[in-house]
């Protein structure tokens, strides 16, 4: 039976935890090799030994290092010809975190980590992908599917005051992914952003959420998302035929109603 991304190759950031993970294992089980990248190498090895036990096979190989250095995003697409010997065709910009706290509240001596990796890394990621992509093209686009996946947040299209500045890089993320839609599209290279709400990994303790007040929203709100149901949703719209371009999905629990 084939394999829904079968004879893809991803490369996936921020690949250690949460989301990134669980689309690593989800990619996997859908036939995709893949290069695996977020700055925690120990534990991203676990992840990428833990993969190929699961798969009797190579299927997923480490970059570890900065998503935002330029040496260490060339290098995740050379990794994936060497290992793979297929250039990438799928980049899931992934790799991120969040900020507790407004632009008036929030802890200022972080904001220039956030952005660097938010916004810096995710653009550095779409530019050199791009041009990767652009490098693939076939006699007929249409047989090979080519796709650039990032992954915004639902307070980059609504404002939410409990994290503006966190919010306000996912405004930036959002704009970034729907221009370079545009850019890629006559191409046949199709851009896709994903806007989560909650989803539960280790994102609320990186951000610094007060424990207590979390707490309060999971039981207004839960249960929220898991890491595995934003995996499916790539699983599904990176498996579409390369004719269609699923552009902007947000995605929640059930229960939340805002943001
Ligand atoms: N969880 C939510 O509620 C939620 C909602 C909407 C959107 N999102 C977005 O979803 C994405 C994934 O978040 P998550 O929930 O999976 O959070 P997570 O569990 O904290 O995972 C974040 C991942 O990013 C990696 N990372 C952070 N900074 C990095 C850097 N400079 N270079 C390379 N890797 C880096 C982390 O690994 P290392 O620490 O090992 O580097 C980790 O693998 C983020 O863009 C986040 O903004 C999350």
């Amino acid at each position: 039976m084939t394999r829904p991304l079968e004879d893809r190759v991803a490369i996936i950031t921020g690949a250690s935890a949460g989301i990134g993970e669980a689309c690593a294992r989800a990619f996997a089980r859908a036939g995709s090799k893949m290069i695996l990248n977020a700055r925690r190498a120990e534990v991203l090895s676990k992840i990428e030994r833990s993969i190929d036990t699961e798969m009797g096979v190579e299927t997923a190989h480490c970059v570890p290092g900065d998503c935002a250095d330029e040496t260490v995003i060339k290098m995740m697409l050379q990794s994936a010809a060497d290992h793979f010997d297929k250039r990438a065709d799928l980049i899931v910009v992934n790799a991120g975190r969040g900020l507790a706290g407004s632009v008036l509240t929030s802890d200022e001596g972080e904001w220039e980590e956030m952005i660097r990796t938010n916004i810096v890394g995710a653009s550095k990621l779409i530019r050199i992908a791009a041009a990767e992509l652009e490098r693939l093209d076939g006699a007929d686009w249409t047989q090979r599917p080519r796709d650039i996946v990032v992954i915004g947040s639902t307070v980059g299209r609504h404002i939410s005051p409990f994290s503006s500045m966190y919010g306000a890089t996912k405004f930036a993320v959002n704009s970034l992914a729907e221009a370079t839609r545009r850019e890629l599209a006559p191409k046949g290279i199709r851009v896709t952003l994903i806007e989560p709400g909650i989803v539960t990994s280790e994102f609320q303790h990186v951000a610094g959420y007060d424990p207590s007040r979390f707490g309060e929203v999971m039981d207004r709100m839960g249960p929220v998302l898991e890491p595995e149901d934003i995996a499916d949703l790539l699983v599904y719209t990176c498996s579409r035929p390369a004719r269609v371009c699923v552009g902007d999905v947000v995605i929640r629990g059930t229960r939340q109603d805002y943001p």
